[in-house]
C-alpha cells in the first residue's frame, strides 16, 4: 500500500495528502453529512446496489439530494477501487451539506461535499473466526434515527470506546430492554436453533450484511425469525453474532467478561460463516 493513496474530492482524484476541504464544512462543525462503506473483493464491489439504496435512504433521512445517479456512483467507486494498488479493498464515501456560514439551518444553493476512499479491506483474523470475539454490553443511549448512516457517530464512538477500554471487539447495546444492536455491528441470536435478529426500523442500521445473512439462511435452510429479542433472550442465546461489512459474520464467544455460548463459536454460525464464504466471490463476480 502507498502512504499516500489517491481519492476522490469533489470531482478530482488526488493523493490524500493534498486532499482538504474547508473548515466550514457542515460534516466538520455539524457531522451534517451520510456515509456508506462497500467491500470490495477482487476489485468488484459486494451488493454496491444495496449500498447506494441505503445511501439514498440516508440521504432523504437528512433531507439531501443525492448529488450524482447510481450509475455514476457505481463508476466512480469502480474507477477509485481501479487506482489503488491492493485488491480486496473497504471503499468509504461521504457527502455532506456544504461549506456555508455556521447556522444550524440549511443553507440554500450550496454544493455538498462528496469524498471517497479505499482502504485495504481488514477481515477478521483466522484467530478470531475460530476462537470467537469478546464484547461488553451497554444500555443504548443513541438519537432515534439509527436507520441512517450519518457521519455524526459520537454516541457509536463512545460504546465502541467502552470495548475497546476492556480489549473486547465490540459494544452490544439494549434499549428498553430490548436489544438494539452493536456500536458498528449488527447483532442477531440463536436459540434453540432459529436465528432470531431484531427488525430492521429506527433503531439499527439496515445493515446489508444483515441482509446477506437473511438470504443465505433461507438458501441454506437455516430457519430464522425478525421479531424485538429481549434483554433475557439475548443474554441466554446459544449463540450470538455480530455482522457489518467489514466483519462478514464473527461469532461472541466471551461477554461483559465471562464465556458465553459455550466459549466457543456454535454450529449455526459455522454454517452461516460457511455459506457467506461460499457467495462471496460469486456475488463479486455478479456485482
Ligand atoms: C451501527 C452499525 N450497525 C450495523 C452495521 C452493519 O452494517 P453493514 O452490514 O451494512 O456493514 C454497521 C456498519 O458499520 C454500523 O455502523
Amino acid at each position: 500500500m502507498t502512504d499516500d493513496p489517491i481519492v476522490y474530492l469533489n470531482g478530482e482524484f488526488l493523493p490524500i495528502s493534498q486532499a482538504r476541504i474547508p473548515v466550514l464544512d457542515r460534516g466538520f462543525i455539524y457531522g451534517d453529512g451520510v456515509y456508506e462503506v462497500i467491500p470490495v473483493y477482487r476489485r468488484a464491489p459486494f451488493r454496491m446496489p444495496h449500498h447506494l439504496a441505503r445511501l439514498q435512504h440516508s440521504l432523504d433521512g437528512i433531507r439531501l439530494a443525492n448529488p450524482m445517479t447510481n450509475d455514476a456512483w457505481d463508476a466512480l467507486v469502480r474507477d477509485l477501487c481501479a487506482r489503488q494498488p491492493f485488491d480486496d479493498q473497504s471503499v468509504y464515501l461521504q457527502v455532506t451539506r456544504g461549506v456555508a456560514k455556521r447556522d444550524h439551518a440549511f443553507p440554500k444553493g450550496v454544493a455538498p461535499t462528496v469524498f471517497m476512499m479505499s482502504n485495504p479491506l481488514a477481515l477478521p483474523s483466522r484467530e478470531q473466526v475460530e476462537h470467537g470475539v469478546a464484547v461488553v454490553t451497554a444500555e443504548d443511549n443513541r438519537w432515534l434515527r439509527c436507520d441512517l448512516k450519518t457521519t455524526s457517530l459520537l454516541g457509536n464512538v463512545l460504546m465502541r470506546q467502552k470495548a475497546a477500554d476492556v480489549g473486547a471487539v465490540e459494544c452490544v447495546m439494549f434499549r428498553d430492554g430490548h436489544l438494539t444492536e452493536a456500536s458498528a455491528s449488527n447483532v442477531l441470536i440463536v436459540r434453540a436453533g432459529v436465528i432470531v435478529a431484531p427488525p430492521k426500523d429506527n433503531q439499527i442500521l439496515p445493515g446489508i450484511t444483515y441482509d446477506a445473512t437473511h438470504e443465505f439462511a433461507r438458501e441454506a435452510g437455516m430457519p430464522m425469525e425478525v421479531r424485538a429479542v429481549t434483554r433475557d433472550e439475548a443474554l441466554s442465546a446459544d449463540e450470538m453474532w455480530l455482522s457489518s461489512s467489514t466483519k462478514e459474520v464473527l461469532a461472541v464467544t466471551t461477554l461483559d467478561g465471562k464465556p458465553f455460548g459455550g466459549g466457543v463459536p456454535g454450529p449455526m454460525f459455522r454454517r452461516m460463516y460457511q455459506a457467506f464464504q461460499q457467495h462471496k466471490p460469486a456475488a463479486a463476480r455478479r456485482a
